[in-house]
């Protein structure tokens, strides 16, 4: 099925203003030649950078910007929030959405999520939205569940062009940031898994022409096997993406 692959930098919590716009020169410089036709390199930097880099990236047809949050209102009394108009207004295409980081230090539910989705969409940004379970849902093997469950409550309200617009990342909590990546063949069933779940829901089409990225301790070494599954279309990459080589790497990593 042709469906657009992406390499989704996120940059977390990390990079002041000038080590910024320097990583995402160098990264510029060595992915401008790399990702072609339905490839795409997507970096999700802090809000401060968004302007600069999609003023950077101008030009590039296969590298775009991401925020990591934005607000579920449109506007409004909300002090030291971020809307997605604002974010749109930047320059930038994508926003991460429902981060586990997000779901456990700032309480997001998926019933907030879906608000959120629906704004950002209102708006024209695509949303990356994550999903995955935790170590204890894993070992008490409720983890299919807890997957089934983040996209009914978080994206199935949504009608079938809005639910074309959206990329999923599957990020299994317990791969995040510690070294240990779901095995290809863990992710693979996962990712087969949300496929069927959005056949069952919309349809085969549209299950076959949704991107569904894998996070979780993806470095240059482990991107390419990965990356070669039938139903992973490529990867959200948080520490590997803080340096240009290893992010050029996996973005490499595609075949
Ligand atoms: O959004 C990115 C993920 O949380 C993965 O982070 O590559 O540092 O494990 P990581």
């Amino acid at each position: 099925a042709m469906r657009k692959k992406i390499v989704a930098g996120n940059w977390k919590m990390n990079m002041d203003y000038n080590e910024g716009l320097a990583l995402f020169s160098e990264v510029i410089n060595m992915v401008k030649d790399e990702a072609t036709g339905s490839q795409q390199v997507v970096v999700c930097s802090p809000f401060i950078h968004l302007h600069s880099l999609a003023q950077l990236g101008k030009g590039y047809a296969n590298i775009a910007i991401g925020a990591q949050n934005a607000h579920q209102n449109e506007s409004g009394a909300f002090t030291g929030e971020i809307s997605a108009k604002m974010i749109k207004s930047v320059g930038a295409v994508y926003v991460i959405l429902g981060h586990s980081e997000r779901r456990q230090y700032f309480g997001e539910t998926n019933e907030l999520l879906a608000k959120k989705t629906d704004t950002a969409l209102a708006n024209d940004l695509k949303p990356i939205f994550c999903i995955g379970e935790t170590l204890q849902e894993r070992e008490a093997n409720t983890h299919f569940d807890v997957i089934k469950t983040q996209l009914a409550e978080g994206l199935f309200h949504l009608d079938e062009t809005a639910f074309g617009k959206v990329v999923i990342a599957y990020e299994p909590v317990w791969a995040i940031g510690t070294g240990v990546t779901a095995t290809s063949a863990q992710a693979q069933e996962i990712h087969a898994f949300i496929r069927a779940e959005i056949a069952a829901k919309y349809s085969q089409e549209l299950a076959d022409a949704t991107t569904i990225l894998y996070g979780g301790s993806c470095n240059p070494k482990n991107a390419a096997e990965l990356f070669a599954q039938t139903d992973i279309d490529g990867g959200l990459i948080g520490g590997a993406s803080l340096k240009s080589r290893d992010f050029t790497d996996i973005v490499k990593a595609f075949n």
